[in-house]
């Protein structure tokens, strides 16, 4: 599968080096959103481990996500035009609207820098955000 194949391409990239597995294992969640039994089942046999091995690791750490994260993202642009027009002073209230039900996930640049803030939703774009706008798309993201 294409997903066995990039895994493969990942666990390369890092073979060879010193203890492999915890930057595999953040690529691999980079790359998918989240470390599930097939990966874990392939990281073990690239790295000659057992699948206990590296399931022990991926639940050590609280970074790691074992299945699909089922909340909506926002992706909230925090690159330099962006920062430039306040986006840092949106995050606070951002983290309240977003409580634990939805996800927030910092982008570097959406691509509409003169007019930021900027986030996105799916394929919805929003600009020009202050803090109530920002609260509401947050709000509205299903
Ligand atoms: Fe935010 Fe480009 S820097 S959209």
């Amino acid at each position: 599968s294409s997903k066995e194949q990039k895994i493969g391409e990942i666990i390369a990239e890092h073979h060879g080096r010193e203890g492999p597995l915890l930057p595999i294992l953040h690529d691999v969640q980079k790359e998918f959103g989240f470390v599930d039994a097939e990966a874990e089942t392939l990281i073990a046999k690239g790295l000659n481990l057992t699948r206990a091995d590296v399931h022990g690791v991926v639940s050590f750490y609280h970074d790691f996500h074992q299945q699909p994260d089922p909340r909506p993202e926002v992706q909230i642009c925090r690159a330099e035009a962006c920062k430039a027009r306040g986006v840092e002073a949106l995050m606070a209230d951002a983290e309240t609207a977003a409580g634990n039900r939805v996800k927030l996930k910092t982008v570097y640049c959406l691509g509409l820098c003169s007019v930021g803030p900027n986030a996105r939703v799916g394929d919805d774009l929003h600009a020009r955000l202050d803090a109530a706008g920002l609260t509401k798309v947050i709000e509205n993201a299903r």
